[in-house]
C-alpha cells in the first residue's frame, strides 16, 4: 500500500485550487438513478470513492463515461462525468459494494422511488461509529415502503409506488435528508422533510434535482418541502466546491505558516471554520477567486470548540482542527457531538509528541512547542489528513502508512501540497 512520505517545516505559499466536493458528487450520481436520461456532472473529483461508486452503479446497469477537459477549462478542473441509467437490470447492491463505502448504501432511495422495488445491503460498522441507518428506513416507510431485512440485505418494496408524507427527524441526519430527497421526488403528492439537514451538499442536490424536473423548496432550511412528480428528466450539473478540503488546506497553513489562495473556495460554506481559524490567530481575507489564509508571526491561540451540524462547525474538519491546536500555546477544548467514536487521530498525534486527554466526547489539547515527525496511520479519511497537517509542521521526518484513506477524499493532495513548498511525495508500494 502507497505511503506519504513528509519532511515538516516549510512554510505554505501560493495557490491551491479546490476540487469539487467528494460529499456532493456522491449523492448526485447516485440521483442519476432517478432517470433514464443522461445526467451530466461537471467537476466531480477524481477520487477512489467516485471510482468505487462508478462500480457499483455499474453494477445496476447504469452507463458512466468520463470525459476529458474542455476549452477554457482551468488547469486543474475536475472531470465531467454522463451518466445514464436508462436501463436499470439489477435493483440488487450486494455487501461486497456496500461494505466498502457506506454512502452506496443511498442508491436504495432511487431504486425504490423508480423501481418500485430495491435490495441493498446493510452497510455494518464503520471507523468514525456505529453509524445506523434506522432514520433512512423510517424515511422510506414513511412514504409507503415496506420494508424488511433479509440475510442481511434491507428489502424494500412499494407495488403501487411511493407516496408523499410527512417526515420528521428526530435529529439531523445527512445521510436520511438525501434519501428523503430522492425518494420524495418521485413520490405522488407533497412530502414535507424536518429538522432537515442544512449541509450545502444538500442543497447542491436539491439543485441539480430541481434541474431535472424536480420541485423542491427549502432546501438549506430545516423545513424541505417537495412535490412528487411522474417523471425526472436529464440535466446537467456543477459540482459545488470541497468546503472540507478548503477548511483542510486552511488549517495546514495556519499550522505551518505563510499565505495561500484557497482558489474556488467559497467562504459561506465554511464560515464556522474560518471563524475558528482567526480566533486561532489566522488571518482570512476573501476575494474573488476565493480565500486568501495566512499566519505570519503570530502564534497559534488556543480555541474552545464543539462539533455541530451545518451551518456549525463540522465533525470532518474536528481532527485537522485538533492537529493544529497540537501546538498552540495554551489548552483547547475540542467537543465531538455528530459521532460517538470520532477520536482515532488522538492516538496517533500523541506519536508526534501532542498532549490530548480524552474525558468521552470531548478532548483537551494541552499545545507544545514543536510536534515530532513520526511513523503513523489512521483508519480514517479525516483522520488521516490530520496526521499530515500535523506532519507538516512536525521536525524532521513523517511517514503516513495507508493512503488509501487519503485517496478516498483527497484529490492529488501530495501535488496540490507540495506546489506550495511542502517536502511531501508519495512512496509507492
Ligand atoms: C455525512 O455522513 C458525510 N458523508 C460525512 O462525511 C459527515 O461526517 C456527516 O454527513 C456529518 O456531516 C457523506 O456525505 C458521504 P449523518 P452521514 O447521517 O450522512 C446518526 C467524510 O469524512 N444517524 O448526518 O452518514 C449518525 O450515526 C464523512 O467525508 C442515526 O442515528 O451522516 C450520526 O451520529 C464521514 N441514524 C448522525 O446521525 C441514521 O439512520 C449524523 O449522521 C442516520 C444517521
Amino acid at each position: 500500500m502507497d505511503r506519504i512520505r513528509i519532511v515538516g517545516g516549510n512554510k505554505l505559499n501560493g495557490t491551491i485550487s479546490i476540487s469539487g466536493a467528494k460529499n456532493a458528487a456522491l449523492p448526485l450520481m447516485i440521483a442519476a438513478l432517478l432517470t433514464e436520461e443522461t445526467l451530466i456532472l461537471d467537476n466531480v473529483p477524481r477520487l477512489a470513492d467516485v471510482a468505487q461508486l462508478q462500480r457499483i452503479l455499474g453494477n445496476h446497469g447504469v452507463d458512466i463515461m468520463s470525459a476529458g477537459k474542455r476549452s477554457g477549462d482551468r488547469e486543474y478542473q475536475g472531470q465531467t462525468l454522463h451518466i445514464s441509467a436508462a436501463d436499470i437490470i439489477d435493483t440488487t447492491a450486494p455487501y461486497e459494494l456496500v461494505s466498502r463505502m457506506r454512502a452506496s448504501f443511498w442508491v436504495i432511495a432511487p431504486l425504490i422511488a423508480r423501481m418500485h422495488e430495491a435490495r441493498v445491503s446493510l452497510p455494518g460498522g464503520c471507523a468514525i461509529g456505529t453509524r445506523p441507518v434506522d432514520l433512512l428506513i423510517m424515511a422510506l416507510e414513511k412514504l409507503g415502503a415496506d420494508i424488511s431485512i433479509d440475510g442481511g440485505y434491507v428489502v424494500a418494496k412499494a407495488p403501487g409506488g411511493l407516496r408523499g408524507a410527512d417526515i420528521a427527524f428526530p435529529k439531523v441526519t445527512v445521510s436520511g435528508t438525501h434519501v428523503a430527497l430522492m425518494a420524495a421526488t418521485l413520490a405522488k403528492g407533497t412530502s414535507v422533510i424536518t429538522n432537515a439537514a442544512c449541509e450545502p451538499e444538500v442543497t447542491d442536490v436539491a439543485d441539480c434535482l430541481n434541474k431535472m424536473g424536480g420541485r423542491i423548496t427549502g432546501a438549506g432550511t430545516p423545513c424541505i418541502i417537495v412535490e412528487g412528480v411522474d417523471r425526472l428528466h436529464g440535466a446537467r450539473h456543477t459540482v459545488l466546491p470541497d468546503r472540507i478540503e478548503a477548511g483542510t488546506y486552511a488549517m495546514a497553513v495556519a499550522m505551518t505558516g505563510g499565505e495561500v489562495q484557497l482558489s474556488g473556495a467559497r467562504p459561506e460554506l465554511l464560515q464556522s471554520a474560518l471563524d475558528v481559524l482567526c480566533e486561532a490567530g489566522a488571518t482570512v481575507s476573501v476575494n474573488n477567486d476565493g480565500i486568501r489564509i495566512g499566519r505570519n508571526g503570530a502564534g497559534l491561540r488556543p480555541v474552545k470548540v464543539a462539533t455541530a451540524p451545518f451551518p456549525g462547525f463540522p465533525t470532518d474538519l474536528q481532527a485537522q482542527l485538533m492537529a493544529l491546536m497540537t501546538c498552540a500555546d495554551g489548552a483547547s477544548v475540542i467537543t465531538e457531538t455528530i459521532f460517538e467514536n470520532r477520536f482515532m487521530h488522538v492516538q496517533e498525534l500523541a506519536r508526534f509528541g501532542a498532549r490530548i486527554s480524552l474525558d468521552g466526547e470531548t478532548a483537551t489539547i494541552r499545545g507544545i512547542d514543536r510536534l515530532r515527525g513520526a511513523p503513523v496511520m489512521a483508519t480514517d479519511l479525516r483522520a488521516s489528513v490530520s496526521l499530515v497537517i500535523a506532519g507538516l509542521a512536525a521536525e524532521g521526518e513523517t511517514m503516513v502508512n495507508r493512503v488509501y484513506h487519503l485517496d478516498r477524499g483527497f484529490e492529488r493532495l501530495e501535488e496540490k501540497l507540495s506546489a506550495c513548498g511542502a517536502s511531501i511525495e508519495r512512496i509507492r508500494d
